[in-house]
């Protein structure tokens, strides 16, 4: 629903698929989820570099980085992160329209806000990428020192500690970042756009 009123659609004279001819490939939402530390920012990042290469348009959209600028008024209670991953959904709808790629790597901890994304797309231009890892693993890593925080109570409401995260049901990929080297993670997202004609195949 929307509150503003006389407002009206224009309409492109420019299409999506006029874009996508002109760019050689198709676009599409590859949406990483998973815990912090789980490595959906390590592998969105590399997953860009190797599309670059082979001369895809991306962008990646990432959680910490949107937090500072379209989302800084956003915290992460669970109506906040709902709002977070509504934004999102939203800008990485627009980057499908444009023809290019969004890569995005937010925890987007809640089934239900993903499918609302899922839902706000053309069939197919959602492609979920759950990067696998354990909690243990994901907190003896620790990057950002977070998990030591939300233990020792510092943080409230961090996600596999005092907040859920619920595990994607039937995501495109799953990447086993706790068992699996980046560059294997990265060549099976690759080796699934190449199956879904998004990418042609090299
Ligand atoms: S989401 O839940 O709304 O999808 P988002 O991906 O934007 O989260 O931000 C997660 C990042 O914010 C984490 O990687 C971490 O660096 C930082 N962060 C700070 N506080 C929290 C918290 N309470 N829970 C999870 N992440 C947090």
């Amino acid at each position: 629903m929307t509150t503003s009123k006389n407002i009206y659609w224009h309409s492109a004279t420019v299409s999506r698929a006029d874009r996508e001819k002109l760019n050689g490939h198709k676009s599409a939402i590859l949406w990483f989820t998973g815990l912090s530390g789980a490595g959906k920012s390590t592998v969105a990042h590399a997953v860009e570099d190797r599309l670059y290469q082979l001369g895809a348009r991306t962008y990646v959209l990432d959680g910490d980085n949107i937090r500072h600028g379209l989302c800084k008024d956003l915290g992460f209670s669970d109506a906040d992160r709902t709002e977070n991953i509504r934004r999102i959904g939203e800008v990485a709808k627009l980057f499908t329209d444009s023809g290019v790629m969004a890569l995005t790597a937010f925890i987007s901890p809640f089934r239900s806000d993903r499918d609302a994304v899922r839902e706000l797309v053309e069939d197919g231009d959602f492609i979920e990428i759950y990067c696998k890892c354990d909690l243990d693993v994901c907190e003896e890593r620790d990057v950002k020192g977070l998990y030591k925080k939300a233990r020792a109570g510092e943080i409230p409401e961090f996600t596999g500690i005092n907040s859920p995260y619920e595990e994607p049901l039937n995501p495109e990929i799953i990447v086993d970042t706790a068992a699996q080297s980046i560059e294997d993670s990265v060549e099976q997202i690759i080796r699934a756009l190449v199956g879904r004609n998004i990418i042609p195949a090299g």
